[in-house]
């Protein structure tokens, strides 16, 4: 059986791909911030949770101490959205860093921490979950400064490590998974979570060692840097 992390993993986005994931016959260790939430509804034994905050260095060695020594997928879902600040005097600095702190370093604490588990003779599939508004070609409306930053910050980080690990069978994709019905997306967003979910992993299952590091929307579509 396959095994599979998914950070951020007790609402939203990061639920539905466990739950798919389960439903698919993967073994899933899925880490949640502070409440389990969603995670509670899933009667499955191949299922395992634990605390996860992509913050503390402390919290993510905790969580790969007590993942499966043989990882093939890791999702790094986590992340948060910006103040929705106005305009440039809105910014707040301090929450500007800690949105970074999530969304960029986040992710690549945990793929540092679980590196050794994914370097392994078949190939492991990271997925990044970004977003369209990382894309700088894209930013026509400006705003959500920190958030857009965010987001284009994990794009380079994965761009640079895909290099050094694509020698250790392990292949990234960036993913967008669409304006999605979420807390983050709000009621307004056009695009259903499982209909996201579904085309991420369909994306996903193209993935080789050759297309690492690809900017790819839920659809299929690639994406200007
Ligand atoms: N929804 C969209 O339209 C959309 C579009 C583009 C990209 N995305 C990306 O898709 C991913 C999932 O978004 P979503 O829409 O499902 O958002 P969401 O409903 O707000 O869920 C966000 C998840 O991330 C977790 N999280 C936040 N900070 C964390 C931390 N420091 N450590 C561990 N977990 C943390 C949250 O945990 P708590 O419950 O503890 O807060 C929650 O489980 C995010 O990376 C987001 O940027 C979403």
């Amino acid at each position: 059986m396959p095994n599979a992390v998914v950070t951020g993993a007790n609402r939203g986005l990061g639920a539905e791909w466990v739950r798919q994931l389960l439903d698919d016959g993967w073994a899933v260790f899925a880490g949640y911030r502070n409440e389990l939430g969603r995670l509670t509804t899933f009667e499955n034994s191949n299922l395992t949770t634990h605390q996860l905050d992509v913050q503390s260095n402390e919290s993510v060695a905790a969580f790969a101490d007590h993942a499966p020594e043989h990882i093939d997928l890791l999702v790094n879902n986590a992340g948060v959205a910006d103040g929705r600040w106005r305009n440039l005097s809105e910014i707040d600095d301090a929450w500007a860093l800690e949105v970074i702190d999530i969304n960029a370093l986040g992710p690549v604490r945990v793929v540092k921490a679980l590196y050794e588990k994914m370097n392994h003779t078949t190939l492991t599939k990271v997925a990044m979950i970004s977003s369209l508004m990382a894309s700088i070609d894209d930013c026509e409306m400006g705003r959500s400064y920190a958030y857009r930053a965010s987001k284009t910050a994990l794009n380079m980080f994965t761009v640079a490590m895909k290099k050094e690990a694509v020698a250790d069978n392990i292949t990234f994709v960036i993913l967008h998974p669409g304006w999605v019905k979420t807390d983050m997306g709000g009621d307004r967003a056009p695009v259903e979570i499982p209909h996201s979910i579904t085309g991420m992993r369909n994306v996903l299952a193209s993935r080789t060692l050759e297309n690492s590091g690809e900017f790819v929307q839920f659809d299929g579509e690639l994406l200007p840097w």
